[in-house]
Protein backbone atom coordinates (compact mmCIF):
# COMPACT_ATOMS: atom_id res chain seq x y z
CA UNK A 1 0.00 0.00 0.00
CA UNK A 2 2.82 2.22 0.80
CA UNK A 3 4.80 1.46 -2.17
CA UNK A 4 3.43 3.44 -4.69
CA UNK A 5 4.43 6.31 -2.68
CA UNK A 6 8.18 5.49 -3.02
CA UNK A 7 10.98 7.61 -4.56
CA UNK A 8 14.73 7.31 -4.79
CA UNK A 9 16.69 10.69 -4.36
CA UNK A 10 20.05 11.10 -4.80
CA UNK A 11 22.40 10.97 -2.14
CA UNK A 12 23.48 14.28 -2.22
CA UNK A 13 19.73 15.28 -1.74
CA UNK A 14 19.32 13.72 1.15
CA UNK A 15 22.25 14.82 2.75
CA UNK A 16 20.44 18.31 2.31
CA UNK A 17 17.89 17.47 4.32
CA UNK A 18 20.19 17.04 7.33
CA UNK A 19 23.10 19.33 7.05
CA UNK A 20 25.23 17.33 9.91
CA UNK A 21 24.30 13.81 8.07
CA UNK A 22 28.18 13.95 6.75
CA UNK A 23 28.76 10.90 8.52
CA UNK A 24 27.42 7.41 7.19
CA UNK A 25 24.90 6.50 9.30
CA UNK A 26 24.00 2.79 9.72
CA UNK A 27 20.13 3.91 8.91
CA UNK A 28 21.13 5.65 5.34
CA UNK A 29 18.36 5.07 2.90
CA UNK A 30 18.55 6.55 -0.61
CA UNK A 31 14.62 5.51 -0.69
CA UNK A 32 12.26 7.96 0.55
CA UNK A 33 8.06 7.63 1.14
CA UNK A 34 6.93 10.98 -0.63
CA UNK A 35 3.96 12.00 0.96
CA UNK A 36 3.30 15.43 1.38
CA UNK A 37 0.89 15.12 4.81
CA UNK A 38 -0.09 18.50 4.69
CA UNK A 39 -2.31 17.61 0.93
CA UNK A 40 -4.34 15.22 2.71
CA UNK A 41 -7.33 16.29 4.62
CA UNK A 42 -7.80 15.09 8.46
CA UNK A 43 -5.50 14.64 11.24
CA UNK A 44 -4.74 12.94 14.75
CA UNK A 45 -8.00 14.72 16.00
CA UNK A 46 -10.27 14.15 13.65
CA UNK A 47 -9.93 10.69 13.85
CA UNK A 48 -9.76 10.73 18.06
CA UNK A 49 -13.15 12.61 18.00
CA UNK A 50 -14.79 9.89 15.63
CA UNK A 51 -13.96 7.40 18.54
CA UNK A 52 -15.09 9.72 21.11
CA UNK A 53 -18.59 10.36 19.90
CA UNK A 54 -18.98 6.57 20.48
CA UNK A 55 -18.38 6.95 24.51
CA UNK A 56 -20.87 8.16 26.98
CA UNK A 57 -18.66 10.25 29.54
CA UNK A 58 -15.61 9.44 27.76
CA UNK A 59 -12.63 8.83 29.48
CA UNK A 60 -9.26 10.12 27.93
CA UNK A 61 -5.77 10.11 28.26
CA UNK A 62 -3.43 11.81 26.32
CA UNK A 63 0.72 10.54 26.87
CA UNK A 64 2.68 13.52 25.60
CA UNK A 65 0.80 16.64 25.36
CA UNK A 66 4.07 19.24 24.00
CA UNK A 67 1.86 22.65 23.28
CA UNK A 68 -1.94 21.10 23.96
CA UNK A 69 -2.40 21.32 20.02
CA UNK A 70 -4.70 18.02 20.67
CA UNK A 71 -4.78 18.05 24.10
CA UNK A 72 -6.88 21.49 24.26
CA UNK A 73 -8.92 20.39 20.58
CA UNK A 74 -10.71 17.09 23.01
CA UNK A 75 -14.20 18.60 24.23
CA UNK A 76 -14.10 16.74 27.50
CA UNK A 77 -13.95 17.69 30.84
CA UNK A 78 -12.27 14.98 33.01
CA UNK A 79 -9.82 14.26 30.55
CA UNK A 80 -5.75 13.43 31.69
CA UNK A 81 -2.90 14.67 29.96
CA UNK A 82 0.56 13.80 30.64
CA UNK A 83 3.52 15.51 29.77
CA UNK A 84 7.44 16.07 31.97
CA UNK A 85 7.92 19.16 29.95
CA UNK A 86 4.56 21.32 28.87
CA UNK A 87 1.24 20.52 28.31
CA UNK A 88 -1.39 18.69 30.22
CA UNK A 89 -2.18 18.28 33.50
CA UNK A 90 0.23 16.09 35.30
CA UNK A 91 4.15 16.69 34.82
CA UNK A 92 5.58 13.58 34.85
CA UNK A 93 6.61 10.87 32.57
CA UNK A 94 4.22 7.86 31.18
CA UNK A 95 6.17 5.37 33.39
CA UNK A 96 5.36 7.20 36.86
CA UNK A 97 2.06 8.21 35.19
CA UNK A 98 1.16 4.81 35.14
CA UNK A 99 2.73 3.10 38.31
CA UNK A 100 0.41 5.64 40.24
CA UNK A 101 -2.47 5.16 38.14
CA UNK A 102 -5.87 3.79 39.27
CA UNK A 103 -8.48 4.65 36.62
CA UNK A 104 -9.14 3.12 33.53
CA UNK A 105 -10.01 4.78 29.73
CA UNK A 106 -12.25 4.51 26.96
CA UNK A 107 -9.45 6.50 24.73
CA UNK A 108 -5.72 6.53 25.05
CA UNK A 109 -3.94 8.79 22.60
CA UNK A 110 0.07 8.00 22.61
CA UNK A 111 2.16 10.48 21.67
CA UNK A 112 4.95 10.48 23.92
CA UNK A 113 8.71 10.09 23.74
CA UNK A 114 9.11 8.56 19.88
CA UNK A 115 11.15 5.51 20.35
CA UNK A 116 10.25 2.23 19.56
CA UNK A 117 11.21 0.95 23.76
CA UNK A 118 9.31 3.57 25.32
CA UNK A 119 6.38 3.46 22.88
CA UNK A 120 5.84 -0.13 23.30
CA UNK A 121 6.00 0.19 27.00
CA UNK A 122 3.27 2.76 26.64
CA UNK A 123 0.82 0.68 24.89
CA UNK A 124 1.94 -2.55 26.98
CA UNK A 125 0.61 -0.03 30.02
CA UNK A 126 -2.51 1.23 28.42
CA UNK A 127 -4.01 -1.91 27.22
CA UNK A 128 -3.94 -2.94 31.16
CA UNK A 129 -6.20 0.12 32.15
CA UNK A 130 -8.50 0.64 28.49
CA UNK A 131 -11.49 -0.28 28.95
CA UNK A 132 -12.91 -3.15 26.34
CA UNK A 133 -14.26 -1.53 23.40
CA UNK A 134 -11.80 1.46 23.90
CA UNK A 135 -9.04 2.74 21.51
CA UNK A 136 -5.62 3.42 21.63
CA UNK A 137 -3.89 5.84 18.92
CA UNK A 138 -0.15 6.22 18.21
CA UNK A 139 0.87 9.16 16.34
CA UNK A 140 3.74 9.56 13.65
CA UNK A 141 3.82 5.52 12.70
CA UNK A 142 4.63 6.35 8.88
CA UNK A 143 8.32 7.23 9.27
CA UNK A 144 9.03 9.21 5.48
CA UNK A 145 12.86 8.73 5.32
CA UNK A 146 15.70 7.32 7.10
CA UNK A 147 16.44 11.07 8.69
CA UNK A 148 12.88 11.51 10.28
CA UNK A 149 13.42 7.53 11.58
CA UNK A 150 16.88 7.92 12.78
CA UNK A 151 17.21 7.07 16.84
CA UNK A 152 19.39 9.61 17.73
CA UNK A 153 16.61 12.72 16.44
CA UNK A 154 18.54 14.28 14.03
CA UNK A 155 15.83 16.87 12.86
CA UNK A 156 12.78 18.66 14.26
CA UNK A 157 10.02 16.63 12.02
CA UNK A 158 10.77 13.44 13.76
CA UNK A 159 8.91 10.24 13.93
CA UNK A 160 11.18 7.65 15.19
CA UNK A 161 10.90 4.07 15.60
CA UNK A 162 7.78 3.83 16.81
CA UNK A 163 6.74 2.38 13.62
CA UNK A 164 8.35 -1.16 15.39
CA UNK A 165 5.12 -1.24 17.56
CA UNK A 166 3.10 -1.97 14.60
CA UNK A 167 5.06 -5.84 13.60
CA UNK A 168 4.08 -6.77 17.18
CA UNK A 169 0.76 -5.70 17.25
CA UNK A 170 -0.49 -7.13 13.80
CA UNK A 171 0.17 -10.47 16.15
CA UNK A 172 -1.30 -9.81 19.05
CA UNK A 173 -4.49 -11.86 19.41
CA UNK A 174 -7.85 -9.81 20.42
CA UNK A 175 -7.41 -6.49 18.61
CA UNK A 176 -7.87 -4.84 15.74
CA UNK A 177 -5.06 -2.64 14.37
CA UNK A 178 -4.82 -0.18 10.90
CA UNK A 179 -2.66 3.09 10.34
CA UNK A 180 -4.27 5.49 8.94
CA UNK A 181 -2.44 7.45 6.03
CA UNK A 182 -2.76 11.13 7.57
CA UNK A 183 -1.13 12.92 9.66
CA UNK A 184 2.30 11.05 9.89
CA UNK A 185 0.71 7.86 9.97
CA UNK A 186 -2.04 7.53 12.95
CA UNK A 187 -2.39 3.98 14.47
CA UNK A 188 -5.53 2.81 15.84
CA UNK A 189 -5.70 0.12 17.96
CA UNK A 190 -9.14 -1.68 19.02
CA UNK A 191 -9.23 -3.55 22.29
CA UNK A 192 -11.80 -5.93 21.44
CA UNK A 193 -10.91 -8.75 24.58
CA UNK A 194 -10.75 -7.51 28.12
CA UNK A 195 -7.57 -9.07 28.69
CA UNK A 196 -4.68 -8.34 26.06
CA UNK A 197 -1.38 -10.22 26.20
CA UNK A 198 0.82 -8.14 23.70
CA UNK A 199 2.95 -10.15 21.36
CA UNK A 200 6.15 -9.78 22.21
CA UNK A 201 8.97 -9.78 19.19
CA UNK A 202 11.36 -7.33 20.97
CA UNK A 203 14.69 -9.38 20.10
CA UNK A 204 13.97 -9.40 16.66
CA UNK A 205 12.75 -6.08 15.96
CA UNK A 206 14.90 -3.79 18.11
CA UNK A 207 18.05 -3.50 15.61
CA UNK A 208 15.50 -2.86 12.80
CA UNK A 209 15.99 0.10 10.66
CA UNK A 210 14.25 2.57 8.08
CA UNK A 211 14.98 0.56 5.37
CA UNK A 212 13.59 -2.61 6.75
CA UNK A 213 10.54 -0.43 7.55
CA UNK A 214 10.50 -0.14 3.54
CA UNK A 215 10.51 -4.32 3.47
CA UNK A 216 8.51 -4.64 6.34
CA UNK A 217 5.38 -2.58 6.29
CA UNK A 218 3.43 -4.33 3.40
CA UNK A 219 2.29 -6.69 6.34
CA UNK A 220 0.62 -3.80 7.93
CA UNK A 221 -2.83 -2.48 7.10
CA UNK A 222 -3.35 0.74 6.03
CA UNK A 223 -6.37 2.59 5.28
CA UNK A 224 -7.25 5.98 3.99
CA UNK A 225 -9.15 8.75 6.17
CA UNK A 226 -12.65 7.91 4.82
CA UNK A 227 -11.97 4.03 5.16
CA UNK A 228 -10.79 4.90 9.06
CA UNK A 229 -13.85 7.02 9.81
CA UNK A 230 -15.97 4.11 9.24
CA UNK A 231 -13.90 1.29 10.79
CA UNK A 232 -13.75 3.56 13.89
CA UNK A 233 -17.81 3.64 13.60
CA UNK A 234 -18.78 0.53 12.45
CA UNK A 235 -16.20 -1.38 15.16
C1 LIG B 1 5.09 15.11 19.71
S1 LIG B 1 4.92 15.86 21.24
C2 LIG B 1 3.21 15.63 21.63
C3 LIG B 1 2.23 16.37 20.72
C4 LIG B 1 0.77 16.31 21.11
N1 LIG B 1 0.31 15.00 21.49
C5 LIG B 1 -0.10 16.79 19.95
O1 LIG B 1 -0.76 16.00 19.30
O2 LIG B 1 -0.10 17.99 19.69
C6 LIG B 1 5.74 14.75 22.30
C7 LIG B 1 5.72 15.11 23.77
O3 LIG B 1 6.06 13.93 24.49
C8 LIG B 1 6.68 14.32 25.69
N2 LIG B 1 7.41 13.21 26.29
C9 LIG B 1 8.71 12.85 26.11
N3 LIG B 1 9.01 11.81 26.89
C10 LIG B 1 7.88 11.47 27.56
C11 LIG B 1 7.56 10.48 28.54
N4 LIG B 1 8.48 9.60 28.96
N5 LIG B 1 6.30 10.45 29.03
C12 LIG B 1 5.36 11.34 28.61
N6 LIG B 1 5.62 12.29 27.70
C13 LIG B 1 6.85 12.37 27.18
C14 LIG B 1 7.56 15.49 25.28
O4 LIG B 1 7.85 16.32 26.40
C15 LIG B 1 6.71 16.17 24.21
O5 LIG B 1 6.03 17.29 24.74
Amino acid sequence: MLKKYYKKIDQKKILEINKNSTKKFPNFCDTIINIDWTKILYNRISFILSAIQKFKNCEYLEIGCASNICFNSIPLINKIGVDPENGGNIKDTSDNFFKNNKKNFDIIFIDGLHQYEQCRKDIINSLKVLNENGFIFLHDMIPRSWVEENIPRLQKVWSGDVWKVGLELIKTEGLDFFIIIADHGVGVIKKKEKKITYHDDYKNTKNLKFKDFLNLNEKIKYVDPKQAFELIASS
